[in-house]
């Protein structure tokens, strides 16, 4: 796509919040970048426009069907005042991989890329600077046609917006307690599990919800047939080292194909940890659990980045990891990819852009 990007400004640049108290994606910066889609014109119409609400037709099939997709990526001020991107390309990856299983159009990566850099060179002086802040991009597509009728929408809006934030989870790198959760499923194969898909996210709120009244911050999802083996936690990857081995469940089809999950895994391959991507069962956790042998478990995402456990509950069982501490490997890993991703590290992979 070559088509140029309009740009419109706000006449009333709002007020920066507290980059102490940002919690996650309360805030939104001044502006948005918006493109349509038309089935017999393709993506255009880029732009750039002051943040505000969007008027749509109460019909429009997104309200109705669930056809949204979304990506979520973090900006960085470096020392020198440039601004970094991590794996931006891994996102468009995922982001058209979701296209593709939600019936929905693919778009250039590339251009939408050159779209946010473009929107956060414009809302810049909103990228916090504070420890453990950055500035959250959520690109995210809906389908607009007013339509009641189930199929694929002829059009379509791609929206980003720029959210500054703190960590996800308001202890912020203090280990946190999730429950295994029995009752309900999030996904199954074949579904839209593997895809970053609203629907995936309304089908957790339940489960989460009930976990939150007992005191946990998220539930760890098991497979949908069997009840038994690990997927994922909603909001991240989940990864646990189990006698000095670190095991993360395989990429099956319904568990999210995280940027960070994978960073991880070249990073632990490099230094020479044992890494295995496999089906993993919540009995083998049990079991190296009650032997002595859990020694770390930790999410990884985009917003997550890595969050340690320090608790998992799983039916009348409580495991307790590292006596509730931050693991050693799992505060390298922390530290390794915050430095990669706020240009304090130099980046040998290949894995940042700045500008
Ligand atoms: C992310 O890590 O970027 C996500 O999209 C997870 C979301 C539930 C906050």
């Amino acid at each position: 796509m070559s088509e140029e990007i309009k740009v419109q400004l706000t006449a009333t640049p709002g007020e920066k919040p507290d980059s102490q108290k940002l919690g996650f994606g309360k805030y939104f910066t001044d502006h948005m970048f918006v493109m349509d889609y038309h089935k017999d014109k393709g993506w255009h119409d880029p732009r750039i426009v002051p943040y505000a609400p969007i008027v749509m037709d109460p019909a429009a099939m997104v309200f109705h069907y669930g056809q949204a997709v979304f990506e979520g990526m973090k900006a960085y001020l470096t020392d020198s005042g440039k601004v970094l991107l991590f794996r931006p390309d891994q996102n468009m990856q995922r982001l058209n991989c979701s296209n593709d299983r939600l019936g929905i159009p693919e778009i250039d990566g590339d251009f939408v890329i050159h779209a946010i850099k473009t929107l956060i060179e414009i809302d810049k002086s909103w990228i916090p600077t504070e420890k453990g802040t950055s500035l959250y991009i959520r690109p995210f597509i809906i389908a607009t046609e007013p339509c009641l009728g189930v199929r694929s929408s002829y059009t379509y809006q791609l929206i980003v917006i720029l959210s500054p934030v703190g960590a996800y989870y308001s202890g912020g790198l203090e280990p946190v307690k999730i429950n295994v959760e029995s009752d309900y499923t999030r996904a199954v194969r074949g579904g839209i599990g593997f895809a970053k898909a609203a629907g995936n996210y309304a089908a957790s709120i339940k489960a989460q919800e009930n976990a939150k009244k007992d005191g946990f911050s998220q539930v760890l999802w098991l497979d949908a047939i069997e009840k038994k083996y690990i997927e994922e936690v909603g909001s991240m990857n989940i990864f646990f080292k189990i006698g000095g081995k670190v095991i993360t469940p395989a990429i099956n089809g319904s568990i999210l194909k995280g940027v960070t999950r994978s960073s991880v895994i070249a990073l632990l391959q490099e230094w020479g940890v044992p890494v295995e991507e496999r089906k993993l069962s919540i009995d083998e956790i049990f079991e190296a659990s009650q032997q002595g042998l859990l020694e770390e478990v930790f999410g990884t995402g985009t917003a997550a980045v890595i969050s340690p456990v320090g608790e998992l509950h799983w039916k009348e069982h409580t495991m307790k990891i590292n006596e509730g501490k931050i693991g050693e490997l799992s505060q390298k890993l922390y530290d390794t990819i915050t430095g990669l991703q706020s240009g304090n590290l130099p980046d040998t992979r290949n894995w940042t852009i700045t500008f």
